[in-house]
């Protein structure tokens, strides 16, 4: 469905919420049925080289006790959701703090290698030519928010990189074959209504295979500590139009939706999110993955997490799936295979790739 900005603007100061939320759900089904497919997050490093001021895990935050799996450990993690039968893991980290492209790469190879499993990186900032490896080496996916379109907050609140390059680097990842995923944070300091409205309309603009949108949270460590949290409302209203505006992409509903209130992501999914994500990062360590406060402090370890995110999902009617889930948005510009039925945690049977 296409919005004029002034259409999204109505619907995000509450315009029509009973419409809109009906809407969503319904488009939601429509494309995905019950499925709501796990990703497994391996939150590998929290070392990281940028100052973002809005992120636990800048590199100013001496705070923050630093981690960095081994090899065998991200593996181990790994083997969880293989167990699990979550075929999907997210290799996640800090920028530029924990392995060389060629180490990264080797692990890509690992996973392709040992398992049949879809993966996704989420590794902030690289040059093309690392995308493009990790590409080589099996890599299905990358995620890789712009975080606001407000261009001179983006370079504020970023050390001063630049909005324009952010989207470059969505766009290469595109061309260079991935399921490309990008995506904002809700009620960043020095945002309003409008500037979320902008944020949908230029997100949709890019033609995502993924769509991950959370609320911003304040951080202690950070400049913006003593900054409010993204209105609930506002949040909520802006992931049922992302919706509407983008049937067929995979979206989230975050953590950081859990972190604003208890049962966020259970509301994510029923206005129109169909991904979830349980973190796998070991207990000895998934603390100090510390993006926000509270980012996991609805699960202290792997397996609750997973079977916390299965419970959500089965609460409310829908299906854990066994798929890889796929972007529906290629298969159907590509003509390829029809889409998946909703699979169930009986077995990979039904998983069509
Ligand atoms: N609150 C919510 N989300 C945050 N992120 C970083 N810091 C915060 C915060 N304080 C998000 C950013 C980043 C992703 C990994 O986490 O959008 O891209």
């Amino acid at each position: 469905m296409q919005l004029t900005e002034a259409q999204v603007l109505e619907l995000l100061q509450g315009g029509d919420d009973a419409w809109l939320y009906a809407e969503s759900a319904r488009l939601c089904r429509e494309n995905f049925g019950d499925a709501v497919y796990l990703r497994g997050i391996v939150e590998f490093s929290n070392v990281c080289a940028n100052g973002c001021s809005y992120c636990g895990l800048r590199r100013q935050n001496a705070d923050a006790k630093r981690y960095r799996l081994t090899r065998e450990e991200i593996m181990e993690s790994v083997t969880v959701l293989d167990r699990e039968d979550l075929p999907t893991v997210v290799l996640q980290s800090g920028d530029n703090g924990a392995y060389s492209t060629s180490g990264i790469g080797e692990i890509i190879r690992e996973v392709k290698s040992r398992f049949d499993m879809a993966v996704t990186l989420s590794l902030g900032d690289r040059p093309v030519g690392d995308y493009a490896h990790w590409h080589a080496c099996g890599a299905d996916r990358f995620l890789l928010r712009i975080e606001t379109t407000n261009r001179g907050l983006y370079s504020d609140l970023r050390d001063g990189k630049l909005f324009e390059d952010r989207v470059k680097l969505v766009e290469s990842l595109r061309n260079l074959g991935y399921e490309a995923g990008s995506g904002f944070m809700v009620g960043l300091p020095g945002t309003d209504a409008r500037t979320t409205a902008q944020d949908i309309l230029f997100l949709t603009s890019l033609g995502l295979d993924m769509i991950g949108v959370g609320p911003f949270i304040p951080h202690h460590a950070t400049p913006l500590a003593s900054e409010p949290m993204a209105d609930p409302d506002l949040t909520y209203r802006t992931l049922a139009v992302l919706r509407l505006m983008n049937p067929m992409a995979n979206m989230p509903a975050t953590s950081a939706l859990e972190a604003m209130e208890p049962g966020g992501r259970l509301k994510g999914l029923e206005l129109g999110c169909n991904v979830i994500m349980p973190s796998v990062t070991p207990d000895r360590v998934r603390a100090a993955y510390s993006i926000y406060p509270g980012k996991h402090s609805h699960t202290v370890n792997t397996e609750d997490s997973i079977i916390a995110a299965k419970d959500i999902i089965r609460s409310i009617g829908r299906v854990p799936s066994a798929s890889k889930g796929y972007s529906l948005r290629r298969n159907h510009e590509q003509q390829g295979p029809p889409r998946c039925p909703a699979g169930d945690f009986a077995g990979r049977a039904q998983e069509c790739g």
